[in-house]
């Protein structure tokens, strides 16, 4: 299939958030498997090179595959270690050349590139950041992680100030515009909202709506708490593979599987026409 990759330049997507536990590498590589099963070609760079969920969550993918007898779509996963060295400009610059080396060889090779940061801020995670031209942003549902974005009044709920992610994004597209006049589209998603908690949702949701128009991202309702997104990762498997091993689904598969295929046509990537997965059920 002939992919986005227009001039040997791979579409970039950056999943990224200081917060811990944002629900980065899940939404991720469910991300990753639903561009594979277009025949996109996709490669993984995995920033967070202590944990390594995401490279992970491939090789149990892997390891799945290969154990059951099935052919599973799969990305191609590097991790880049943090550079070693005597001073942290030093480190740095040898961040920025593995960083872009990396980058210049797998552009012409693939239609996306997927990069999955560490939840802390990091030289590396700001560079990361600076080369998206979508930059996703897990949120959970609650107001310690709508903290990082902006701080919000205690007793009207109005935005009073941006906090430091969203300066750090803030910045990220004035270097991005600077370097190849190129734009960050930033997308805001809850995760784990709850269907319990109507007030607190209710909340969160005002104070991002109102937060988009003022810091520029487009937030679109992400994924609900459901156990199944925990269950998965030993298997490396996703919703996605669900629907083309038809393994038994039930009433919150199916409901997780139409989160995953509403981020997917919210995300507005090149190349991604919703009608054709609908029309194929
Ligand atoms: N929608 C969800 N429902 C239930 N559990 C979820 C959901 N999203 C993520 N989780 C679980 O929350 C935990 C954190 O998710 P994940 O590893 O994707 O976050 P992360 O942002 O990548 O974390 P880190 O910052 O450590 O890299 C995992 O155990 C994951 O299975
Ligand atoms: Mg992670």
């Amino acid at each position: 299939m002939t992919g986005p990759n227009k001039n040997n330049k791979a579409y970039t997507i950056v999943v990224g958030n200081e917060k811990g536990g944002s629900g980065k590498s899940t939404s991720a590589i469910h991300i990753v498997v639903s561009l594979l099963e277009r025949d996109y070609t996709v490669a993984i760079i995995d920033l967070d090179a202590r944990q390594k969920s995401l490279a992970r969550y491939v090789e149990n993918r892997q390891a799945y595959a290969k154990q059951h007898n099935l052919k599973l779509v799969m990305p191609e996963i590097h991790v880049l270690k943090r550079a070693e060295g005597d001073s942290i400009r030093e480190m740095d610059q040898q961040d920025t050349a593995n960083f872009s080396s990396l980058l210049d060889e797998l552009k012409p090779i693939f239609d996306y590139i997927l990069i999955d940061c560490p939840g802390s801020d990091s030289f590396l995670s700001r560079l990361a950041h600076t080369s998206a031209d979508t930059l996703i942003t897990p949120v959970n549902d609650s107001f310690v992680d709508v903290d990082l974005l902006a701080k919000v009044s205690p007793d009207t709920y109005k935005v009073e100030k941006l906090s430091l992610y969203s300066e750090m994004v803030w910045e990220a597209r004035k270097i991005r515009a600077m370097k190849d006049r190129g734009t960050i589209d930033w997308i805001v998603l809850r995760n784990r909202t709850s269907a319990l908690d109507a007030k607190n949702k209710r909340r969160v949701h005002d104070v991002l709506t109102e937060l988009q128009k003022r810091v520029a991202f487009r937030y679109v309702p992400g994924f609900g708490e459901r156990v199944i997104y925990r269950e998965l990762f030993p298997k490396g498997l996703t919703l996605v593979d669900f629907s083309n091993n038809k393994e038994k689904m039930t009433m919150s598969h199916v409901a997780a599987r139409q989160e995953i295929r509403r981020l997917m046509d919210d995300l507005k990537l090149p190349g991604w026409n919703s009608l054709k997965i609908n029309a194929a059920e």
